[in-house]
């Protein structure tokens, strides 16, 4: 049984009472008026999911009444009813947005099918409208927990750029939140309410990365038995987000450059290339400019791409984030697993946030996910965190702060070679230091800018 809502207006009361019984015999609950005026009143009280307008009546005209009706209600949809079949009328109705017309008399057969078509479309527009917001408010910037500074500024950055066309290129360890950074972007830019396709070129096997990317006609190859969009064309007027793009495959790199100052795509086995217009963000993980000086990665492209770089820190750096996300994480998770946990204890607290999180955002947010569910209580304490002890500080092993300082600078060092593969021009740009004083602390510590594998030395650091 349907409890959608239908307003009936008709002057002709045998016609009127027929279709109200019609209509409740198929479900519906029925408003039926007389006139206009009493038909308008009733749209001013209630909404509707449809109406049935007799083109003619007494004080007003069907159409105008639409017209009346869409004021209140933008996307109600409209069944006119024609006494003579008259097409030029029907028509007219259509181009002022009639969902469609009915020529009396009709048959209950006729009627349902026109009332069933356009509340499916009326029901999955509604259903497409209601998921967009879901997403916009899952991605809204609300949603992206922030308390270092660090994020602050990546977040203000976001905010800048999200109203733009610019390419943007996010670089960050994995689990830092690239993927959610770009979703925010998309989210809250004009293109919003259209299309954001993720293409992870790490994932995609060489060979069908040109099609895969810019489609392919039938024919242009054994197996393309027919035209294939490709996933630049499906992401048209939306944002096209290019994750891991120093995976992307040398060949196809020009090609994608050429996507990017034309806006426009050539398929495979095509001659007339197709325009398009995709905002472009980029992803990666890796040192691109490693990549660039290596001749994986054509330069022309990085320039392209990097028009705003944004790089998001590792967690390590920004321990400030470690209890809000924890938090937000539990909660959550709690309200997923139906579970009633609501926070953490002090010492679980400390462990949280003196772990060196490897895996980042990701890596937190598994583990808090695990504790919930583990938790047989609403506090989450030290047991139900498995971290592996000698990556945490355990507070009755604190060491002497010059001590700690000591280690805390060899760790970050050796870090910042691994996140920058060696490249010192970029990480003395991190740490903020000039490069001098960059190579002496490397010095300091018997680090080579060659040391990037986690098992460096373990060489007592000098006092020059
Ligand atoms: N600032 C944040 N606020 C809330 N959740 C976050 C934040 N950053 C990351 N996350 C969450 O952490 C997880 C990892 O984020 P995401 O997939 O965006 O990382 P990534 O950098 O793209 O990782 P990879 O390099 O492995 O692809 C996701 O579940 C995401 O929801
Ligand atoms: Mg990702």
């Amino acid at each position: 049984m349907s409890d959608e809502r239908i307003l009936v207006v008709d002057d002709d009361p045998s016609l009127l009472t027929l279709l109200k019984m019609r209509l409740n015999s198929m479900g519906f609950v029925v408003t039926a008026c007389g006139s206009g005026e009493d038909a308008l009143h009733c749209a001013q009280e209630d909404p509707y999911d449809f109406a049935i307008l007799d083109l003619r009546l007494p004080d007003a005209d069907g159409l105008d009444l639409m017209e009346e009706l869409h004021q209140y209600q933008t996307n109600l949809p409209v069944l006119i009813l024609t006494a003579h079949g008259c097409i030029p009328n029907a028509v007219q109705a259509m181009k002022k947005g009639a969902y469609g017309y009915l020529t009396k008399p009709f048959d209950d057969k006729e009627l349902q099918e026109s009332i069933d078509k356009a509340l499916t479309t009326k029901r999955m527009s509604e259903e497409i409208h209601r998921l967009q917001l879901l997403v916009n408010e899952l991605y809204g910037l609300d949603n992206v927990v922030a308390r270092s500074p660090q994020m602050h500024a990546v977040l203000q950055q976001v905010a800048r750029v999200a109203k733009t066309d610019t390419t943007v290129c996010i670089s960050g360890e994995t689990g830092t939140g690239k993927e959610v950074i770009a979703r925010v972007i998309h989210c809250n830019s004009p293109r919003a309410s259209k299309p954001f396709m993720a293409v992870n070129c790490a994932a995609i096997p060489e060979t069908l990365f040109e099609s895969e990317l810019f489609g392919h006609l039938k024919g242009s190859f054994t197996g393309a038995h027919q035209n294939k969009r490709g996933l630049i064309h499906s992401a048209d007027k939306g944002t096209l987000f290019l994750d891991e793009i120093g995976e992307m495959p040398l060949a196809l790199q020009g090609k994608l450059l050429r996507t990017i100052q034309n806006r426009e795509i050539l398929p495979v086995g095509g001659q007339i290339p197709i325009k398009v217009d995709v905002r472009i963000l980029a992803a990666t993980n890796k040192d691109l400019e490693l990549a660039v000086r290596e001749k994986r990665f054509r330069e022309d492209l990085y320039y392209r791409i990097q028009v705003v770089p944004l790089h998001l820190p590792p967690l390590r750096e920004r321990r400030e984030d470690i209890p809000s996300l924890a938090q937000f994480f539990l909660t959550r998770h709690a309200e997923h697993h139906h579970k009633v946990v609501k926070g953490f204890a002090p010492d679980a607290l400390q462990r949280l946030m003196t772990h060196a999180w490897p895996g980042n955002v990701r890596e937190l947010e598994n583990m808090i996910e695990r504790s919930v569910v583990m938790s047989p209580q609403e506090t989450i304490t030290t047991e139900f965190l498995p971290l592996v002890s000698q990556e945490t500080t355990q507070p009755g092993s604190l060491q002497p702060l010059t001590e700690a300082k000591e280690a805390f600078e060899r760790d970050y060092l050796k870090d910042l070679l691994q996140t920058t593969q060696g490249n010192i021009s970029r990480a003395s740009q991190i740490a903020g230091r000039y490069r001098a004083d960059f190579y002496k602390l490397l010095k300091k510590y018997g680090l080579h800018p060659s040391d990037k594998s986690p098992e460096i030395s373990p060489r007592a650091p000098r006092s020059d």
